[in-house]
């Protein structure tokens, strides 16, 4: 079986799926990490955040080629992101090419609240966070929940909302665990 994990950045996500890593049988494949490793070796970029930087079109392609890479995998749990905020708007993680390439069975969607979620990305200096307020957070979470379920729709895939509250991830790697039996 295939899982998405996503959530706007800050959320917790990579956090969650380190300790997933430890405790589950499934691989964890990282979509960003694909995507840059092929931007990097064609000089596009220097880091990961200035993907999203980059012409929507050149992402598009990063991404096809990525889909098509884990097209080749099974039973492996996806980092990815449902929509990645870009200065032309909101581009989707998982337009139909991707879902059908990856067809996944469970999207997980990591949540907290948007409060925390900008304390976290403040706190985190191994990153060049964009900064955006509250607003624009709740915002992002609300547009990737509506997606999640749009890609259910069209996939059949199963939507697990997994809040990674204050202080709680061992709770949430606790529930994410629980719905990968
Ligand atoms: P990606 O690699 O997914 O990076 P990201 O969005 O920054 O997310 P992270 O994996 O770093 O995790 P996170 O931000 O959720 O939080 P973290 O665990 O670090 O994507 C990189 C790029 O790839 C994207 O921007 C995009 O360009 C591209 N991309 C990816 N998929 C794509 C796709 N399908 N199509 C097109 N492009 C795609 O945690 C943050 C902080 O919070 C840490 O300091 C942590 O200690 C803290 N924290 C976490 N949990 C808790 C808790 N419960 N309590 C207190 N603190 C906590």
């Amino acid at each position: 079986m295939r899982v998405v994990a996503a959530g706007v950045p800050g959320v917790g996500k990579t956090s969650i799926l380190n300790e997933v890593a430890k405790r589950s049988r499934y691989p964890i494949v990282n979509y960003g990490t694909l995507m840059f490793e092929m931007a990097q070796a064609e000089g596009l970029v220097n880091d990961r955040d200035e993907m999203r930087k980059l012409p929507v079109s050149t992402q598009r392609d990063l991404q096809r080629r990525a889909a098509e890479e884990i097209a080749k995998m099974n039973d492996v749990i996806v980092d990815t992101h449902l929509t990645i905020k870009t200065p032309a708007g909101y581009f989707p993680g998982l337009p139909k090419w991707v879902l059908d390439a990856m067809k996944p069975e469970m999207i997980v969607v990591i949540e907290a609240s948007a409060a925390e979620i900008f304390e976290r990305r403040k706190r985190d200096a191994t990153r060049k966070r964009d900064f955006e307020g509250i607003e624009d957070i709740e915002e992002h979470l609300k547009v990737n929940r509506y997606t999640a379920f749009a890609c259910s729709i069209y996939t059949g895939a199963t939507v697990l909302i997994l809040k990674n509250n204050e202080g709680e991830l061992e709770k949430a790697v606790d529930r994410f665990m629980g719905a990968l039996k």
